[in-house]
């Protein structure tokens, strides 16, 4: 810790000299680094407090740093360092293991896998379980299964657009709450009519800012792979800011249906669904800092 006192006559430019170092690092932002400094009632006494991995490497680094170090000395009555030894600390991270821990780790990524079918004897549900079986054994984000049937929502029955993020209804809220936990997605949906289940397209409808800035991957089945649901699923979730990666898996009644009804995926599949996560992993870690808030 550092204790020093300026000459009164030089304090507006120390004052100066000190702005620029900070607004320096607000936006270099060195790893690791904290740095604090505080004015004393009398003015021209300041305390300061610095931390980090590599002192001073950071610090020196900076252009700003160096001017307001050059003549510090000629600019303060007195300076003195203390070894300050803590007697406690209330919501202060200890400056020790800080430094050796590095920055705070992400909690692990959250993908929803949403079973896009409500229908009595679905296809959707052994799908899904299925994506979240070969799911299940990354390491990379944790996986959830997302059934419809569980929030019964009804046709969209809210008096305001999603978009002004005011939801009247309990139901919306708890949809609300279990959409906006997630980073990513993955949407299980069967064709209906050459595009996605009614369930699911309401479903989405019903919210706006909780699926903005997320990834979504996509598994589809019919008799042609379901790529038509998928091809209008990208077009509906552009318009909610969902990122929808390249990779799709494509199950189709003739290779992946046993007698067109029991689901037995071909071998090739599971593959795909590796390859269509590694690119939802990468998408939705790199989109968390597109939610970031930014520093203020
Ligand atoms: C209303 C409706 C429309 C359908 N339209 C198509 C279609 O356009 N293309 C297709 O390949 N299969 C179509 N199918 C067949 C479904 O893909 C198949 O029944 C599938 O199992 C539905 O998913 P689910 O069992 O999870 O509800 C349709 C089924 C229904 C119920």
């Amino acid at each position: 810790m550092l204790r020093y006192t300026v000459k009164p006559d030089r304090l507006a430019e120390h004052l100066r000299l000190l702005r620029a170092v900070y607004e320096e690092l607000g936006s270099t932002r060195p790893d690791g680094l904290r740095y604090a400094t505080f004015q004393l009632e009398d003015e021209v006494s300041f305390v300061e407090l610095v931390t980090g991995a590599d002192l001073p490497g950071p610090l020196s680094r900076s252009e700003a740093f160096r001017r307001y170090r050059a003549d510090l000395d000629a600019r303060c009555v007195e300076r003195r360092f203390d070894e300050p030894s803590a007697v406690g600390s209330f919501g202060f991270p200890d400056a020790d293991t800080d430094a050796d821990a590095g920055p705070d780790p992400e909690p692990p990524l959250r993908v929803g896998i949403i079973v896009g079918s409500t229908r009595p004897g679905r296809h959707a549900a052994a799908v899904a379980e299925w994506v979240a079986a070969i799911a299940g054994r990354r390491e990379d984000a944790s996986f959830e299964l997302v059934d419809l049937v569980d929030y019964a929502l009804p046709h969209l029955d809210e008096p305001l657009p999603p978009l002004a993020g005011e939801y009247a209804r309990s139901h919306t809220q708890a949809w609300a709450a279990t959409i906006d936990a997630f980073d990513a997605f993955v949407f299980v949906t069967p064709e209906y009519n050459h595009s996605t289940s009614g369930a699911l397209k309401n479903a989405i409808d019903f919210l706006f800012a909780e699926w903005n800035d997320k990834a979504a991957g996509f598994v589809s089945y019919g008799v042609d792979g379901g790529v038509r649901a998928v091809e209008h699923l990208r077009q509906v979730l552009g318009e909610l800011k969902v990122a929808d990666v390249h990779s799709a898996v494509s199950l189709t009644f003739a290779d992946d249906f046993e007698g067109y009804e029991r689901f037995s995926p071909g071998d090739a599949q599971e593959a795909g669904v590796t390859g269509m996560l590694d690119e939802l992993v990468a998408w939705a870690t790199a989109l968390r800092t597109v939610r970031a808030p930014v520093p203020g």
